[in-house]
């Protein structure tokens, strides 16, 4: 994973918020943390014990990207706790390597209080820093939330995929947006 210095961002409502990437001990704070969120949201790609992911998973992936130039992962602490995470990860392959794929989320309780902002800022930061010149993600299109912060961080719309998330018996399109750096 390429590494990037920690900072700290004071958001809306006074708190600091530290933003770093995550260490080999993590990883157990990571499945707690993706076991919150899957609970608190229908807008992840997945649900209440749907992420396949044990705290072994974790360490290794965590170990996995520190040799893998073209992926970062931003955790977001408040106290001690994770409270956000976001992720880019692209391809090493000569013609795609200019781009990745973004993923983000904020524990419920920390919502509309720049913790998103802040996170997503962290890793445009990064891949500017490294010389990525895209930045895609797929959102679901009825997640305006989301679409309101990406849209107030530059990206557009692409294109939509019909289809492309099924939950409880309803289809939803994702919309894929990009970021030009
Ligand atoms: C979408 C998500 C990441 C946004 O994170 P956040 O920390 O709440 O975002 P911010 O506080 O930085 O707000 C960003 C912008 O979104 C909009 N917004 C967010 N929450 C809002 C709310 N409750 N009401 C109105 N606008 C809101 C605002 O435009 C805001 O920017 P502004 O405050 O400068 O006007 C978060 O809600 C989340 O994790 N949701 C569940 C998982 C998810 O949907 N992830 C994205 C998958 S593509």
């Amino acid at each position: 994973m390429a590494k990037y210095p920690t900072t700290t961002v004071l958001l809306k409502n006074g708190i600091k918020l530290l933003i770093r990437n995550p260490k080999h001990e993590d990883a157990q704070l990571l499945v707690d943390y993706i076991q919150q969120v899957s609970k608190e949201s229908n807008n992840l790609s997945f649900g209440l014990g749907e992420s396949p992911f044990t705290k072994e998973q974790e360490e290794k992936y965590i170990e996995s990207m520190k040799n893998d130039p073209h992926r970062i992962m931003a955790v977001g602490i408040v106290d001690g706790e994770i409270i956000a995470v976001g992720d880019i990860s692209g391809p090493s392959l000569p013609r795609l390597r200019h781009s990745g794929d973004l993923g983000l989320s904020v524990k419920k309780l920390w919502w509309n209080v720049g913790v998103g902002t802040a996170i997503l800022q962290y890793l445009i930061d990064w891949a500017k820093s490294v010389e990525k010149e895209k930045i895609n993600l797929q959102v679901k299109e009825d997640n305006a939330y989301a679409i309101k912060l990406y849209e107030k961080m530059g990206f557009k719309e692409e294109g939509r995929i019909s289809r492309g998330m099924y939950i409880n018996e309803k289809f939803y399109a994702l919309i894929w947006m990009g970021l030009q750096l």
